[in-house]
């Protein structure tokens, strides 16, 4: 038996096929792994009436196999087992011209690299190994761009599904996982997405991002596409596509309104909202009051002109200004003297009072001694009450501040006993002399949306 077996090999690929057997075949092939390749491939054979009849049987071999000893990668024979390793990814394929030896490989393996020899069986006469022409199979990593499929152009606003598959199409593969990643798949509040689907709802700011799918099969094999987005703004008249910049300083404003759209929209200001044939307060992104004054508190339009609607953001402009104190006055009641202090800023200030040594900031009460503070609207007021032992000659100071500066006013009590009852505190020093303390800006300006 020995000789026989060592035959074929020591022959190799240098022997002429015998006469009347003949494979066609393209010999070499390479693919990437997990991918399905067809293998066209016919042969013939020699046949005469004479030779013993027989059912036509076919078989694929890995080289080197002895079939003896091992199964066929792929066979015709249903009598015959296949090689576990390949089974089911190997078949013949179910060709309609006569003598095909045609193979389907799905799913390739890097394992599947090598070389395969065919045999046909007929009878007694004819079985017979196939040794100048083989099957070389090369498989190599996975590499390629996966497809995304895009079904219509990306509108904002407009939900829509996108869909990633692999290059080739394969039945029998295994599964492959999908990973989407980039900034469409972060505002779906998610780092990535594991689907071969992508549903989500473009925003402008999606446009230009970069998304990327890639596939992955098992553990290692990865191969990824990135595309970058292009989103259309969306036909509607919705706010929200535009972003505000505002840049604020003392006394001049200076708004920049921005639309992120596909193409770039035409930009203009408008005070309040933009009626039909209203003038724009400004026909650029940017707008530029150089002195900003009470009057001009209230609502300001920037309105974006697109082929696809016309969407607009507003904000409402308020002015800022510091702390105007009224009072403190005062006046005698039973025993008491009340003391009250008001102060109207924007932003509401805040209001403290100077007894003597004492820093009076927050609500106070006892026997002798009782300070309120209250706030509403622009407006912090604060009443003081002491009893008679403890006002005599001090010096009571009303104090308020915000952001854009700081006002106090002072009052000297002469002895309570030299004032008379239920009256107004005659012995104030200087009057109630208010004095602007600081001033860090006269005018600030803030928008909110
Ligand atoms: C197939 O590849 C082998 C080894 O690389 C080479 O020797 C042979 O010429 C190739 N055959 C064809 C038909 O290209
Ligand atoms: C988007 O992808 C391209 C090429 O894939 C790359 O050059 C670019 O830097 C990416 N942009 C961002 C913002 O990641
Ligand atoms: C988006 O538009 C750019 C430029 O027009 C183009 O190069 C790119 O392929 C487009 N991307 C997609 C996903 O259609
Ligand atoms: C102080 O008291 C007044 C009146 O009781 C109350 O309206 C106010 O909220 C209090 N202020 C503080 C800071 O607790
Ligand atoms: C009330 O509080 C003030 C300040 O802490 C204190 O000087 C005074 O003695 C107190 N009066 C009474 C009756 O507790
Ligand atoms: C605060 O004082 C002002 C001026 O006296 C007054 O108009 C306003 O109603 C007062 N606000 C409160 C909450 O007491």
């Amino acid at each position: 038996m020995v000789p026989l077996l060592l035959l074929p090999l020591l022959w190799g690929g240098s022997l002429q096929e015998v006469p009347g057997y003949e494979l066609r075949l393209k010999e070499n092939l390479t693919v990437q792994e997990g991918l399905c390749v067809h293998v066209p491939c016919s042969f013939s054979y020699p046949w005469s009436s004479w030779y013993s009849p027989g059912e036509l049987y076919i078989y694929w071999y890995r080289s080197g196999d002895d079939r003896r000893q091992a199964n066929p990668v792929a066979t015709n024979n249903p009598r015959s087992r296949r090689r576990p390793e390949t089974s089911g990814r190997f078949r013949l394929l179910e060709d309609p011209t006569p003598n095909s030896c045609s193979l389907i490989i799905s799913d390739t393996r890097m394992s599947d690299t090598g070389s395969y020899f065919f045999r046909v069986e007929r009878g007694n006469n004819v079985q017979y190994n196939y040794r100048d022409k083989k099957l070389n199979l090369q498989v190599t990593g996975m590499a390629g761009e996966p497809n995304i499929h895009i079904p219509e152009p990306l509108e904002s606003g407009r939900r829509t599904s996108l869909t990633c598959s692999p290059p080739g199409s394969c039945e029998g593969r295994r599964p492959l996982t999908f990973t989407w990643v980039g900034e469409a798949v972060y505002s779906l509040g998610r780092q990535a997405l594991r689907s071969s689907v992508l549903t989500f709802t473009p925003r402008p700011q999606n446009h230009g991002t970069n998304l990327t799918c890639q596939v992955k099969q098992g553990d290692s094999v990865t191969m990824e596409r990135t595309i970058q987005l292009n989103v259309s703004c969306e036909s509607g008249g919705m706010a929200g596509s535009l972003w505000v910049v505002g840049v604020l300083c003392g006394q001049a404003l200076r708004l920049l309104c921005a639309a992120d759209s596909n193409p770039p929209a035409a930009l203009s200001w408008f005070r309040g909202s933009p009626a039909l044939n209203a003038s724009p307060i400004s026909s650029t992104a940017i707008l530029e009051l150089p002195r900003v004054v009470t009057a001009e508190e209230g609502e300001l339009t920037c309105q974006a002109r697109h082929p696809l609607g016309s969407p607009s953001v507003s904000l409402s402009l308020s002015v800022v200004y510091p702390p105007e104190l009224l009072g403190p006055s005062c006046s005698w009641e039973n025993k008491w003297l009340h003391c009250s202090c008001s102060s109207r800023a924007q932003p509401a200030s805040s209001v403290r009072w100077r007894l003597g040594e004492w820093l009076l900031e927050g609500n106070f009460s006892n026997a002798s001694f009782k300070v309120i503070f209250s706030l509403a609207g622009p407006w912090t007021n604060s009443s003081l009450s002491l009893r008679e032992e403890l006002s005599s000659s001090l010096r009571l100071s009303c104090e308020a501040g915000n952001v854009c500066g700081a006002q106090s006013a002072t009052i000297l009590l002469l002895s309570g006993k030299s004032v008379s009852p239920s009256g107004v505190v005659p012995g104030a020093l200087g009057g109630a002399g208010a004095m602007a303390l600081l001033s860090l800006c006269s005018c600030l300006i803030f928008f909110s949306m």
